[in-house]
């Protein structure tokens, strides 16, 4: 099955959203919604390869996660960590590198070791990127960017006059990553809940109301195709 689009999106970022409501839905606990989300992750990681999509960013975990109920915390760690196992085969037969932004000291030991050993793997792969964005918040990173400056300003290697975007954008944590060009949010809420902001400045934004579980490669061509018909403008007057 080949379905590549003529001008797919370069980067896509989803904000996956609504396991647990999914899960209500079911009349399950909200873990197994996670792990029918795991699913989702799997197969649209496999939609991109198919539809030209060259970096994917996954907001898998924010900074402000950390305030569910530990339980929540715990199971959802242990499916990242199940994943990062399970998913390392697929990522190498794609030509994917891993990748993950946030604030990654704060994750259990294991899933900062699994992360390591699947970076460490896919590292020469060159078809795609997948950034999972874990332990994530975006105010955060640009504080900690913003104090990188200062900091480099107090050691004199640079001056306050050469801080401009491209300085600050050097020391986010994704430096090496295009800006996305398309912010797709699933179960229905119109918001970004911090994530990207700097980033997704002038990304196209794309909601459906349906859960991340239900989220598949019909509905991911779906946004895309809805992306190709829109006109990006940068401010500029409208293409005569
Ligand atoms: C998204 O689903 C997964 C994470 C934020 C980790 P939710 O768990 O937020 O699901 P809802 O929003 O409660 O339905
Ligand atoms: C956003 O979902 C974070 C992730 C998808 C990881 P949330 O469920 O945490 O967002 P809010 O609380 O509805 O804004
Ligand atoms: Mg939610």
């Amino acid at each position: 099955m080949s379905a590549s689009l003529p001008h797919p999106p370069t980067h896509v970022a989803i904000i996956m959203d609504g396991n647990g409501r999914w899960a209500r839905r079911q009349g399950k606990p909200r873990i197994e919604g996670h792990k029918a989300g795991a699913e989702s992750v799997r197969r649209i990681v496999e939609a991109c390869s198919e539809f030209g999509v060259r970096y994917l960013t996954l907001y898998a975990f924010s900074t402000e996660n950390w305030r569910r109920p530990p339980r929540e915390v715990a199971e959802l760690m242990r499916l990242l960590e199940r994943f990062l196992a399970e998913r390392l085969e697929d990522l190498e037969r794609h030509d994917i590198r891993l990748n993950a932004i946030g604030d990654l000291e704060r994750l259990p030991l294991p899933v900062r070791r699994g992360l390591s050993r699947v970076m460490e793997a896919t590292r020469d792969n060159s078809s795609g990127v997948l950034t999972l964005a874990l332990s994530y918040g975006s105010r955060a990173e640009i504080a900690s960017a913003a104090r990188r400056l200062a900091e480099d300003v107090a050691k004199g290697v640079l001056s306050p006059e050469q801080i401009d975007e491209e300085a600050l954008a050097a020391r986010l944590y994704t430096a090496d990553l295009p800006d996305p060009d398309l912010v797709i949010r699933t179960a229905g809420e119109m918001r970004l809940s911090n994530f990207l902001l700097w980033q997704a400045s002038y990304a196209e934004i794309w909601v459906t109301d349906k859960t991340w579980p239900e989220f598949d490669a019909d509905l991911f061509r779906q946004a895309l195709d809805d992306y190709g018909r829109r006109e990006r403008r940068f401010g500029k007057v409208p293409n005569a």
